[in-house]
This record gives structure tokens, sequence and C-alpha cells, in this order.
């Protein structure tokens, strides 16, 4: 999921005074295109949790500052965004298993033990696709496009849910065959047949799912993959989102796909690092059917 379109203020949960409401803020540069105020602030709604949730936005080389100052002055927690989720790993004081599998933080939770880092990025992929979209991954053949930051982020919540393989293919075939090493003892453990490389790397038959993690639809570049990797049963699913389908999107619907875009794991990374805060679950399909519109009718927000 990357966040590609405009807006959204700061706005505090109602029902509590300032002064006591926890303080939370998603960090990062640019960040005030970032929605996730939009959308906490609805979860907080919800649950009446007494949070307020900002902006922040770092220099490029002053985000450890930033951070610092954010916790003197109380805050209790950050989502971390582009450029800086390398940062917060190396930062946090301990991390979950998925954060440290990433090799990326996306959410700090700050309290007495320290600087605990989590990686809520493939939970909210995996929630979308499986709750949202009604698709489950056990026992699902999954096609993985891209080796990058993005896609190194949800290959540990995937294996989780045991499905049949996962190829992984990325434009520079090395880095793909590294992901593969490195989550080898996972697929094991979950019975998964993990392979990857090239294009060439890419199975005979139709897949359940595939799901692009290139940063190519950020400039309108379709990742190499074989058509006939496409099925009227496949989902095709692109982590970027924006007001119209991406690339990546469009030629899935040509060759017959059923198609989404990652508003969703925007929606459901967001409710699970709620969740890490608060302990409270939000509902994020709610959430994300009130963005959809937005999204849809910008004259609407
Ligand atoms: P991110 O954090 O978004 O994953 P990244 O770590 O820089 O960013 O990784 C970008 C990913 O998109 C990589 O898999 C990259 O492929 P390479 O490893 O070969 O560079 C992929 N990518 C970017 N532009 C692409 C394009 N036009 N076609 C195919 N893959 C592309």
């Amino acid at each position: 999921m990357s966040e590609t379109t405009t807006q959204a203020p700061g706005i505090q949960a109602p029902g509590a005074p300032a002064g006591s409401r926890d303080r939370y803020a998603v960090i990062g540069n640019p960040v005030g295109h970032s929605k996730s105020p939009f959308i906490h602030a609805r979860f907080a709604e919800q649950t009446g949790e007494p949070i307020e949730y900002t902006h922040l936005l770092a220099p490029i080389d002053a985000f450890v500052p930033h951070v610092r100052a954010f916790i003197e002055a109380g805050g209790r927690g950050l989502n971390v965004t582009v450029p800086f989720k390398l940062e917060a790993h190396a930062l946090a004081t301990t991390l979950s298993p998925r954060a440290a599998a990433a090799g990326a933080v996306n959410t700090l939770r700050f309290d007495a033990a320290g600087i605990y880092g989590d990686n809520t990025d493939g939970f909210g992929l995996v929630r979308d696709i499986e709750v949202n979209l009604a698709m489950p991954l056990k026992g699902a053949r999954i096609l993985l496009l891209g080796a990058g930051g993005a896609a190194r982020g949800v290959v540990l919540p995937m294996l989780e849910r045991s499905p049949h393989t996962l190829t992984i293919v990325n434009r520079t075939a090395a880095k793909a065959n590294a992901l593969v090493e490195q989550f080898g003892d996972a697929a094991r453990a979950a019975g998964c047949r993990l392979t990857g490389g090239g294009a060439e790397a890419i199975g005979p038959g139709v897949y359940d799912v595939i799901i692009n993690a290139t940063a190519g639809s950020l400039d309108a570049a379709l990742p190499e993959c074989d058509d006939r990797a496409f099925g009227s049963g496949t989902l095709a699913y692109d982590m970027m989102y924006g007001a119209q389908p991406t690339v990546f999107m469009q030629h899935a619907r040509r060759l017959g796909a059923r198609t989404s875009d990652g508003l969703g794991m925007l929606v459901e990374q967001a409710a699970e690092s709620f969740y890490v805060w608060r302990g409270v679950r939000p509902n994020g399909a709610l959430v994300l059917a009130e963005l959809r519109r937005m999204l849809t009718t910008p004259t609407a927000t």
C-alpha cells in the first residue's frame, strides 16, 4: 500500500478535553497527503478511545530528533511512513517478530519499557484480502511481484496463512532469491512451497492471488508478468491506490481477473496499529467504505 493521493486534517476524537487525550501521529516526508489522521479519528470515534492523531513532517536527516521530541512532549506512538521505516527499525529497542522479518517498522509505541517497533503492513494486506475481499489465502497459489521493502514486509504474514505456494518474482532476480532464502524456514514451517527469481520463475497455470508490490504503479509502469498467470478466478491486488485503477489493475481486468487496489490495506494496517497502541480493534471495513467514497468523489470531502 502506498498513499498516492490527497489530504486529511488532523482530527481530534470527540468527548475528551484536549489535555486528556493521548497523542499519536504519522511521521514522514512528505506526509501532508496522508489519510492516517482521518482514519484514526474515525477509529477513535468508533471505539471511544481518547486520542488525538496528527501529521509530523520531519526533515529527511532529522527523523530521530523529531521522534525524541515527540516522546518528550508526551507522545504515545507513531505511524512511520516513507522514507523513515528503516530508521524506525533501527531506533526501536524491541521489535515484534514481523517487524524483524520485514526489516522495517511502520508502528512505534512508547512506554516505560522503551521504544517498541512493529510492522502492521503485512497484517493489513492479509486482512484486506481475506476479510474485505473474501479470498482465503490458506491453500492458495500466490504470486508476489516485487522484492523491495514493500514486498519483504508482507511475506511472513502471508506465509502464516499457509498458502499452497508463494512465488516471488522481481525485475532484479537476485533480490527475489534473497527473500526466498530469508523466508525458507518460515515457509517450511507453514507447509508452503516458496520459490522465486525473475519472470521465468512464474509457474504454469493460473494463480489465485497476484500481488503487485513493485513501485511500478507510481510511474505507470507494468511489472513483467506472464499473462497466463491471470484467470477469471484470480484476485489481482495492487498495493498502490489512487482515484483511478492502476495500470496493473487495468491490465489484469483485460485478462479477466478481479482486481483491488491497496486502500483496504492502508485502512487495515492502521486498524492493527490502533490495536497495538490501544488494545482495542476498530472496524476497518466501515472506514474503508467511507474513504472509498471520498476517493471517487473528491468534492464530497
Ligand atoms: P518499496 O519500499 O516501495 O518496495 P523499493 O524497496 O525501492 O521500494 O523496491 C521497489 C520494487 O519495485 C523493487 O522490487 C523494484 O524492482 P528492482 O528490485 O528490480 O529494482 C520494483 N520496481 C520498481 N520499478 C519497477 C518497474 N518499472 N518494473 C518492475 N519493477 C519495478
